[in-house]
């Protein structure tokens, strides 16, 4: 081999092959069996509901950041302080609830369109709103999570599915119960300078 030739080869191996496409190897709904000692319809039941959680934890994780950039008034510095907090844990959670998705077989949602379609969390308006009404919309998210995640922990037992239950009832519910004590003390009417 010539020498330019030889030149050319070892370029065309440093290239980056971009824009590359394919099949996808797993469709979003369709569950692998792997390993575990779970059965399939356990796995698939954990699946579905996982991601419904996992949709409503990523719109709540979201309500934080948007609450913690827009927040206004006398509270601004703390509770911009305490919406990224809570942003954090949430996002610990997202990630916790996507891997088990994946461990057990399923594909997890993970982009916004795809997020929003599956919500059940209400949309809030783009533009900002009062401390109140930011609280408010935090609170109704966490019950909406709160809600499913005892329902969707009781079937993961019955169905034999422990790391499902002990991820939800250990991280998911109890994160969002200490967050909601966190807020929701936040919007108790006690009097700021002279007691009543
Ligand atoms: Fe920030």
């Amino acid at each position: 081999m010539s020498k330019s030739r030889n030149k050319t080869v070892a370029l065309d191996r440093a290239r980056p092959l971009a824009r590359q496409q394919a099949h996808e190897i797993q469709a979003f709904g369709q569950v692998v069996h792997l390993p575990i000692a779970l059965s399939e319809s356990a796995a698939r039941l954990s699946v579905t509901n996982l991601n419904q959680v996992l949709a409503d934890t990523i719109t709540l994780r979201d309500l934080y950041k948007k609450h913690h950039w827009q927040v206004a008034g006398p509270t601004f510095y703390s509770l911009h302080l305490l919406f990224d907090k809570h942003y954090e844990e949430q996002n610990d959670l997202v990630d916790a609830l996507a891997e088990r998705v994946q461990m057990l077989g399923g594909v997890s949602l993970a982009m916004a369109a795809d997020v929003a379609e599956t919500t059940i969390v209400p949309r809030p308006p783009k533009g900002r709103e009062e401390v109140p009404v930011q609280i408010s919309r935090l609170l109704h998210a966490h019950e909406i999570v709160l809600e499913e995640a005892r329902t969707m922990a009781r079937q993961a037992a019955e169905a034999g599915d422990d790391g499902t239950n002990d991820l939800l009832v250990s991280d998911v519910i109890r994160t969002n119960e200490k967050q909601v004590w966190f807020v929701s003390e936040h919007v108790v009417d006690v009097p700021l300078v002279k007691a009543d």
